[in-house]
């Protein structure tokens, strides 16, 4: 089985982490490239913690790259009342030292997709859309030779995590999102109404940490840390791991089900910006563009990571 391509697009973020290194840990998965995004905390540390992250699965080869510092068209709003200061809080770290890449992640992504052959490339964003839509907007060729984008980001049934219509990602860069979803590239969406039905239990941290490897500790520090925020928010008995269920889609798509239907981002309004509307009733004849996942089997989801992690 040839594995298939990607470039992950990022804002670590502890849920950014566990995607990242499951990706590592999968043959599966051929990860051309981090390109790191301002969006939980700022690029200089989105970027750094990509860096640790890669260092920590063993894998300091891993090209990492900076891109935008600030959304296309408003402030940043970032998210350390969640992730903590540093955006990997929870354990201590030593700071990296595998180099940044000098090139802007832009133009990495715009250079990998023209050279790799057109249709093989996937890009997995899981922070706010910013690097991807910068792309899109400055090199249109590029669009039809994405293989697929499948990221995490909205909201439907679940609703807003950083305003009561909008979850963070699409929230952060509405403008972004909405150049992302209306391009026509095949989409697969990991919204909240899915990612919150894959909950970071006691027993599942407690399995990360039985793994007895630094992987499996820093992991459940990291869990240990990011769930208190939800857990008070929701009264839940964990955290949703968002960001691991783009990767665990790419490795075992079986986990997941959702529809396709039409996704529109809404720009315009300040009550419901950035919510994600998903005409999962197929109510209008928009154009069906996305894949909106439900649902997760998140006892085999738990599963695949432990299995995954414990080979770092
Ligand atoms: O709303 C959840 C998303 O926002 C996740 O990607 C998390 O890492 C944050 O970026
Ligand atoms: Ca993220």
């Amino acid at each position: 089985m040839t594995p298939r391509k990607i470039i992950i697009d990022t804002d670590p973020g502890q849920d950014d982490a566990v995607a990242i290194l499951l990706a590592l840990a999968s043959p599966e998965v051929d990860v051309l490239g981090l390109t790191a995004v301002a969006g939980n905390v700022p690029l200089p540390l989105t970027e750094k913690n990509a860096r640790i992250i890669c260092e920590l699965a063993g894998r300091p080869d891993i090209k990492v790259f900076a891109g935008c510092d600030a959304p296309l068209a408003r402030a940043l709003v970032t998210a350390e009342h969640v992730h903590g200061k540093t955006g990997l809080d929870g354990p201590q770290m030593a700071d990296p030292v595998m180099p940044l890449q000098d090139q802007h992640a832009v133009d990495f992504i715009i250079d990998t997709l023209r050279s790799e052959p057109a249709g093989s490339v996937t890009l997995v964003p899981v922070g706010p859309l910013t690097n991807i839509a910068t792309a899109f907007q400055r090199a249109p060729d590029i669009i039809p030779r994405v293989q697929e984008i499948v990221l995490m980001g909205g909201a439907y049934f679940e609703v807003g995590n950083i305003t009561p219509a909008a979850e963070f990602n699409i929230y952060v860069d509405p403008e972004a999102a909405k150049i992302v979803f209306d391009a026509g590239v095949p989409l697969v969406v990991m919204p909240l109404d899915v990612t919150h039905k894959a909950l970071t239990t006691k027993a599942r941290i407690d399995a990360f940490r039985a793994m007895g490897t630094k992987v499996g500790d820093m992991v459940a520090a990291w869990t240990d840390f990011f769930e208190r925020f939800d857990m008070e928010k929701y009264g839940s008995e964990g955290a949703p791991l968002h960001d691991p269920c783009t990767v665990a889609y790419l490795i075992d798509p079986s986990l997941f089900t959702g529809r396709l239907i039409n996704v529109e981002i809404e720009t315009e309004s300040e009550l419901t910006l950035g919510m994600t509307v998903a005409d999962w009733w197929g109510i209008t004849d928009r154009p069906k563009n996305a894949l909106f996942i439900g649902d997760i089997d998140a006892e085999g989801f738990y599963a695949l990571l432990a299995e995954r992690l414990a080979r770092l």
